[in-house]
């Protein structure tokens, strides 16, 4: 389904005091020099999303503060979706300063955060996943679950139950002597969640595959991937849901007393890792140039989104790439754009120079960002 943000304002977000601009859908380029606010504003696109946004921060940090001030301010995110023409009136902020929960509202009525998955979805690179291959575990996962996400938005909700349910369990074991049925009750939530969450990851994992595969060549680094977790394995070769959520709480309930050491779960989903190979170098992707890994990412995201633009039912996603365009050859940058294209997606690309877009010109919208304001290029 063709989904688009048609127009966006900002009110007290980070640098931008009050910034609007109408988008035609088409894709949009947005240059400025360092310290502009082109991060700021995709961060504010990403917050259209449930969770934390692209910079995975408190939601108190983003309202914006002058110098002096301790506090941000209440801000405010909106922004018109179309889908297949049908636009809604999207919203999002804190309503006063310093608030732990911000407020979603759909054609003003408030809604849960989790409804904004309905109108849009969002897969976004940034900067701070550079090292993504080089360092832990826990930033592939969160790249992956996006993944994952876009196709299956309960994939979100079964992640934070399983998220709750741990924390709740690691602070009966490490607060002394835990109730055991209370124990139990918690890992059976943890159980079942946590079968689901492997189960999704797995089944992405394997379409996604696939929809490499069948695309062939292309200028972009053709990836082999697999889930190293135990229990991604376990749905990956085919067990039943019912079959990995009985064994994980069997493994759950033996390892109390270790975990209780360790002070952290040692077992379960939230331990799982993604592997990925260059195909034709046959090469763990840690050991590719940082083009080529960018290249790596972005494939996988390109046939993610390929795979959703062709769901009748289902919004195609948004994408957020920043500061990708500079790390690619022109060649790569090039067959970028013509993809983006080509999958009729809505992406925001930025970078500190506008020659990067040169082959965009024509078919995107431009956006200088200077300061705190936000104006129209001439990208005829
Ligand atoms: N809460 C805030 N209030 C006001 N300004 C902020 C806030 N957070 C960040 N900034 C400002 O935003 C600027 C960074 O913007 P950013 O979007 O990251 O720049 P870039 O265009 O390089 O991506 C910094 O100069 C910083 O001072
Ligand atoms: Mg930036």
């Amino acid at each position: 389904m063709r989904t688009a943000l048609t127009h966006l304002t900002l009110t007290d977000f980070r640098s931008y005091g009050r910034a609007e601009i109408a988008l035609s859908g088409a894709p949009v380029f947005l240059v400025g020099p360092n310290g502009a606010g082109k991060t700021n504003l995709l961060e504010a696109v990403s917050l259209l999303t449930p969770g934390r946004g692209l910079r995975n921060v408190a939601l108190a940090e983003v309202g914006r503060r002058l110098p002096g001030e301790a506090q941000g301010r209440a801000w405010a995110v909106a922004a018109v979706v179309e889908q297949d023409g049908e636009p809604a009136r999207l919203g999002t902020g804190l309503e006063s300063p310093g608030s732990a929960r911000r407020t979603v509202r759909l054609e003003g009525e408030p809604v849960p955060p989790g409804r904004l998955a309905d109108l849009q979805r969002q897969v976004w690179l940034t900067p701070a996943q550079d090292r993504l291959f080089l360092e832990g575990a826990g930033d592939r996962r969160r790249f992956f679950d996006r993944l994952v996400f876009a196709a299956l938005p309960t994939h979100a909700a079964h992640a934070s139950a399983y998220e709750k349910a741990q924390r709740e369990r690691m602070r009966l074991l490490t607060d002394g002597p835990a109730d055991p049925a209370w124990l139990s009750a918690l890992e059976a939530r943890l159980a079942e969640s946590g079968a689901l969450m492997a189960e999704a990851r797995a089944r992405t994992l394997c379409a996604l595959q696939e929809e490499i595969d069948g695309r062939g060549e292309r200028p972009f680094p053709q990836a082999r991937l697999s889930l190293t977790g135990e229990w991604e394995k376990m749905a990956g070769a085919g067990a039943e849901i019912a079959e990995i959520e009985a064994r994980l709480a069997r493994s759950l309930a033996a390892a109390r007393e270790r975990d209780a050491a360790a002070g952290r779960a040692l077992t379960g989903p939230h331990r799982g890792d993604l592997a990925v190979i260059h195909a034709e170098k046959d090469r763990p992707a840690a050991e590719c140039s940082t083009g080529e890994q960018k290249a790596l990412i972005l494939n996988l995201i390109l046939a993610q989104s390929a795979r959703l633009s062709r769901a009748e039912s289902a919004p195609n996603p948004i994408l957020l790439l920043d500061e990708v365009a500079a790390h690619l050859d022109r060649r790569r940058r090039a067959a970028l754009f013509d993809e983006i294209e080509a999958l009729k997606l809505q992406a925001f690309l930025t970078g500190t120079d506008e020659h990067l877009f040169e082959d965009l010109k024509g078919r995107a919208q431009g956006v200088r960002v200077d300061g705190s304001g936000l104006a129209y290029l001439d990208t005829e």
